[in-house]
């Protein structure tokens, strides 16, 4: 009998451990978070085609749903608009995240009125979003306000939303939102994209994105090999006009007088190089900016993306680029219109930011014209006629640098405060 009680105690015992690191995995693992359903979600406005006439949509839903719609009408103030609303069926893509399964779906809208205020919605059946305002471009150079954000990358969903909120206090006009790589921090992990989602849902419906893949966007996938997110592509719906291999992350968008190019600074370097060159040789637009995710003048000393520099500064020398958007840094920094020819004619102002929580130190790269540590920031950029204003602010709205570049009788300079 002894012995028989120590064996069932033993048993007790081992059920209680197993149960134990059960409860303890479940713990870590937690509920799963920004699960799809029925009601679309992750819904982010972007362009594929002219600005000016169209613009694309993507949102997700549970595989339940297999057929997606968008609906879109000219905007008014009663509430009878719905009645003149067109309907345009969405392509569906499934893919699957670490949560499981899920569908994009995607429209363009097109055939639009340049510089109109239009309303759409997306979804199907009794799930729809609201209706959501957008304004598409005008048809030429018009002054226009835009957004650059750096790396939001950790604790998204808790210290991001109130950079957003205060970037879209500070430039409610604005027209277009740039995201420079790093959004979020292991490429496959989609409660972190949920968290990236939901920081900026309202801002994204309205506002297109042009976001760009940083080296945290990368990771191995299922077959070992290192590749982009699989949350990518699904999720954004971008130009298919950049190299090939690398769609979606290397493409080029006009706007109102600016040529926005956004680079993948994580592979094809040289692939890159010789279409950014091609691009911008016969470049019909004022100004251009170019975003990707690794700087050409990194933020803090020690830290360098020497191929970056060698492979793509000569043809920003070349092309004229105005300005170039970066981050990786996790701080704030900004050069003056600088050559990587030693030129002193033209050249381009180069920046380095961050919106999210992960901070970096380090000494200062003498290359630097301004540079703040330990802050989160946002930037509004306006474009009018020969002047682009620049102006660095932090998560409470603080102006924490500024400037602008004039082209002006034929030359381009650089005005600080
Ligand atoms: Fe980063
Ligand atoms: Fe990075």
């Amino acid at each position: 009998m002894a012995s028989a009680s120590r064996f069932t105690r033993r048993l007790w015992l081992l059920a209680a451990a197993l149960l134990a690191a059960a409860s303890l995995l479940a713990l870590q693992a937690g509920p799963p978070r920004y699960e799809p359903s029925a009601q679309p979600d992750r819904i982010v406005a972007t362009w594929t085609a002219e600005p000016a006439t169209s613009f694309s949509v993507t949102w997700r839903t549970s595989t339940a749903v297999a057929k997606g719609f968008g609906e879109i009408t000219e905007a008014s103030d009663g509430p009878g608009f719905e009645k003149a609303a067109r309907r345009v069926e969405a392509a569906v893509e499934p893919y699957t995240t670490d949560q499981g399964a899920a569908h994009a779906h995607s429209v363009t809208f097109r055939e639009l009125k340049p510089a109109t205020e239009y309303l759409y919605r997306v979804g199907g059946g009794d799930d729809w979003s609201e209706w959501i305002p957008f304004r598409t471009a005008a048809a030429g150079p018009e002054p226009f306000t835009f957004l650059y954000f750096g790396d939001a990358q950790t604790r998204i969903r808790a210290v991001l939303p109130r950079v957003v909120r205060k970037a879209c206090e500070t430039a409610p006009q604005a027209r277009l939102v740039i995201h420079a790589g790093d959004l979020i921090n292991n490429h496959d992990r989609d409660e972190q994209w949920g968290e990236w989602h939901e920081s900026s849902a309202w801002m994204h419906r309205s506002i297109p994105a042009l976001p760009v893949p940083g080296n945290h966007e990368h990771g191995r996938g299922p077959d070992g090999n290192r590749r982009i997110t699989a949350n990518w592509r699904p999720q954004f719906t971008l130009p298919l006009n950049g190299v090939e291999g690398i769609e979606e992350t290397n493409y080029f968008v006009d706007f109102q007088g600016v040529r926005f190019v956004a680079l993948n600074s994580n592979e094809k370097l040289a692939e890159q190089a010789a279409w950014l060159d091609r691009l911008l040789e016969n470049n019909p637009n004022r100004w251009t900016v170019v975003v990707f995710h690794h700087p050409v003048y990194s933020g803090a000393r020690g830290r360098d993306n020497k191929e970056v520099r060698e492979l793509w500064q000569p043809v920003f020398d070349r092309r004229g680029v105005d300005l170039v958007l970066n981050g990786h840094d996790h701080v704030y920094a900004r050069t003056r219109l600088v050559r990587g020819d030693g030129g002193k004619e033209g050249g381009t102002v180069y920046v380095v930011s961050v919106s999210g929580a992960k901070m970096y130190d380090g000494k200062a790269n003498p290359m630097m014209e301004k540079i703040v540590r330990q802050t989160q920031f946002f930037q509004v950029v306006r474009v009018d006629g020969d002047v682009l204003s620049f102006e660095a602010r932090t998560a409470r709205g603080a102006l924490a640098d500024s400037f602008r570049i004039e082209k002006r009788g034929g030359t381009k300079r650089l005005v600080e405060p």
